[in-house]
């Protein structure tokens, strides 16, 4: 997607952290903005920034693990904006626990939201942006997390949601090629990026509460080392670049590059092993 001027963007979890520094990085560019998030004050706020500062956007308070509700955003971007150009599935949540002490409660709450939750928006908005015929793109935020299992405690459940929201994507995207439809797929892969992720557990929903609390974290991007922590300005404006060269993966910290190669020297290792098997 070359040109963001006049466009529509949608940017779930908008009400914070980077979902709310892509929505102002898109009001910027000339974007009209749906703020989407479970926390009404927090869309509201941002959207009433954008709308202060001479941009356009609204809220609205939509809970991504429903489809019901990812229907209902859908035709309200319709009614206020129209088609939708830009569509960032950026809400997520993390959960902090190894993975024996992880109960269904907390998989059902991982999986709905990181992974269920762009797949919902992908049904309900990519039939109506290809309709359109017009030019757009899909981010869909994962994880460093996605692409290797990172060396902190309790990250399995979350883990297993970015590396399936990675592996969707890129089906997504060769889909969408084979067709030649001129809608472009990333998914963006970040390391630490200071918001209040490591407070995801303000989120749960009651149903889904498993009496255990909240786990203290390694992995909250606050106390990272701050050589590589990065503001959600600077991951935002990454994001926006990588989407205007319609990247296959968005990378936001390329210090973190070695991770990937020391597993995937791994795994060709694994191969090289199984060439060399006698059946
Ligand atoms: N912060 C990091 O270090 C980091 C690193 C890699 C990936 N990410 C990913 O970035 C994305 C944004 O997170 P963030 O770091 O800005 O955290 P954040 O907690 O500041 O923002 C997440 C937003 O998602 C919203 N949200 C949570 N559950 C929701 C639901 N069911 N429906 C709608 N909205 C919901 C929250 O209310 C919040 O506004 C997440 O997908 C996260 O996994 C973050």
């Amino acid at each position: 997607m070359k040109e963001f001027t006049g466009r529509v963007a949608v940017v779930t979890g908008g009400g914070s952290g980077i979902g709310a520094a892509l929505s102002h990085a898109c009001s910027q560019r000339g974007m009209r903005v749906a703020v989407v998030d479970v926390e009404r004050d927090a869309a509201e706020k941002v959207a009433a920034e954008i709308n202060e500062s001479g941009g356009e956007a609204f809220s609205s308070v939509v809970d991504v693990r429903r489809l019901s509700e990812i229907e209902r955003l859908a035709q309200e971007v319709d009614q206020n904006f129209g088609a939708c150009h830009l569509l960032c599935n950026n809400a997520g949540v993390l959960v902090t626990r190894p993975i024996l002490d992880l109960e269904e409660k907390d998989w059902d709450w991982s999986l709905s939201v990181n992974l269920l939750g762009p797949i919902h928006a992908v049904s309900a908005f990519l039939p109506r942006m290809l309709s359109s015929g017009e030019e757009g793109h899909i981010v869909n935020m994962a994880s460093m997390a996605g692409l290797v299992s990172m060396p902190h405690r309790g990250l399995g459940a979350y883990t297993t949601s970015k590396f399936a929201l990675v592996g969707y994507s890129e089906s997504l995207r060769a889909e969408l090629a084979s067709k030649d439809a001129p809608i472009g797929v990333s998914v963006v892969c970040p390391g630490a990026v200071a918001t209040r992720i490591a407070q995801s557990e303000r989120n749960r929903p009651k149903e889904l509460e498993t009496g255990q609390g909240p786990t203290p974290t390694q992995a909250d991007p606050n106390t990272a080392p701050a050589q590589g922590r990065q503001t959600s300005e600077e991951a935002a404006l990454r994001i926006l670049a990588g989407v205007q060269a319609n990247d296959a993966w968005i990378l936001t910290h390329p210090e973190m590059k070695s991770m990937v190669e020391a597993r995937t020297s791994a795994l060709l290792t694994a191969f090289d092993e199984a060439a060399g098997l006698v059946l």
